[in-house]
């Protein structure tokens, strides 16, 4: 399944990725600058903070209740910001489009 991370100064990295990975394993995989994932997906980083686009928000699913307080804490939150270490691909997200805040 096709994932494509918007970079903040607009480059873009396209990968293949495998149903049931996180999509913060994904970036770490393919080296996309401003995903680190420090806490390997555990809840208490927030360097996987990405912002979904628009259109795909809806696929993604609710964003969970640690999910929500960790993403509090992040300077640049918006209404479509995720952690996207709790994002597992699924053929429903075949050509997901993410952006990577400036910040992470
Ligand atoms: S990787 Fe740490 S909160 Fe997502």
């Amino acid at each position: 399944m096709k994932v494509t991370w918007v970079l903040p100064r607009g480059d873009e990295v396209v990968a293949d990725v495998a149903e049931g990975t996180s999509l913060m394993e994904a970036a770490v995989a393919n080296n996309v600058a401003g995903v680190d994932g420090e806490c390997g997906g555990s809840l208490s980083c927030a360097t996987c903070h990405v912002q979904v686009d628009a259109d795909w928000l809806g696929k993604t699913g609710e964003v969970g209740e640690f999910e929500g307080v960790m993403l509090d804490m992040v300077e640049d939150r918006a209404d479509t910001s995720r952690l996207s270490c709790q994002i597992r691909m699924s053929p429903a997200l075949d050509g997901f489009r993410v952006v990577v805040p400036d910040a992470g």
